[in-house]
């Protein structure tokens, strides 16, 4: 047990995929994995760990927001062994050429701060994604007729911003996207010398203030699940 994950050692697999919502991980460990068993309920923060065609993977939520996947991501990498790190989230478009449900793959991260400012301090570091999970997952969507989105997200701090000056700056920088964690998933991965990617599905769109109902969600939601596991293990 680690402070906020209750498996036990050995029940986490070397590969994780992190959904920020713990149902949306029983739903894809339920509705992609064989021999699933839940290895996390502290907080209710689920955990489930089972097998895709012969490999074990995890499927773990991280919360919202950095400082909270922060703390999972840390007690999987040092408590666990967790080896690959794979988010599975939803962005907010911040291009025209994005519409809903597309596929955005975050190359890097730009941020405000992350819990690891403090560390960095005067350094700005460019957290980016592990290159052979990105192209894994490049050739896994358009194997599935998918053309995805690749390049830089913007990590916010905060879902309700009151700062449309800096996502306006965003977009003019080319920003695909804005999320709440994949910063810090890269700097972490970074630090420990592991791999790490974020897939993100479109759910709402800055410039155009359109949004997913959340039964909508679903379906976009697994083909990116599919996605991960096939760049996890090509
Ligand atoms: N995740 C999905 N949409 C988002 C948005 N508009 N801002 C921050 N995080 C998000």
């Amino acid at each position: 047990m680690s402070i906020h994950i209750g498996a036990k050692p050995g029940e986490i697999a070397e590969t994780v995929l992190m959904p920020g919502d713990p149902l949306r991980a029983k739903w894809a460990a339920e509705t992609f994995l064989e021999d699933v068993k839940c290895v996390n309920e502290v907080r209710g923060m689920l955990g489930f760990t089972g097998t895709w065609r012969g490999n074990r993977v995890t499927v773990h939520g991280s919360g919202m927001g950095m400082p909270s996947l922060s703390i999972y991501a840390n007690e999987l990498i040092r408590d666990y062994g967790a080896k690959t790190l794979i988010r599975i989230g939803s962005c907010g478009a911040m291009q025209r050429h994005i519409v809903l449900r597309n596929l955005v793959i975050a190359m890097t991260a730009s941020s405000v701060s992350t819990p690891s400012t403090g560390i960095f301090r005067e350094l700005n570091f460019a957290p980016s994604a592990d290159w052979g999970l990105l192209r894994a997952a490049v050739d896994a969507a358009e194997a599935r007729g998918l053309v995805p989105h690749v390049g830089g997200i913007y990590s916010a701090d905060v879902f309700y911003d009151e700062r449309p000056d800096l996502n306006e700056m965003m977009t003019r920088h080319g920003i695909l996207g804005v999320e709440m964690e994949a910063a810090e998933l890269y700097n972490l991965a970074a630090r420990h010398d592991i791999r790490a990617l974020a897939l993100l599905t479109v759910s709402d769109h800055l410039l155009t203030h359109e949004a997913l109902p959340s039964e909508d969600r679903e379906r976009s939601f697994g083909e990116m699940v599919e996605i991960a596991l096939a760049a996890a293990f090509p």
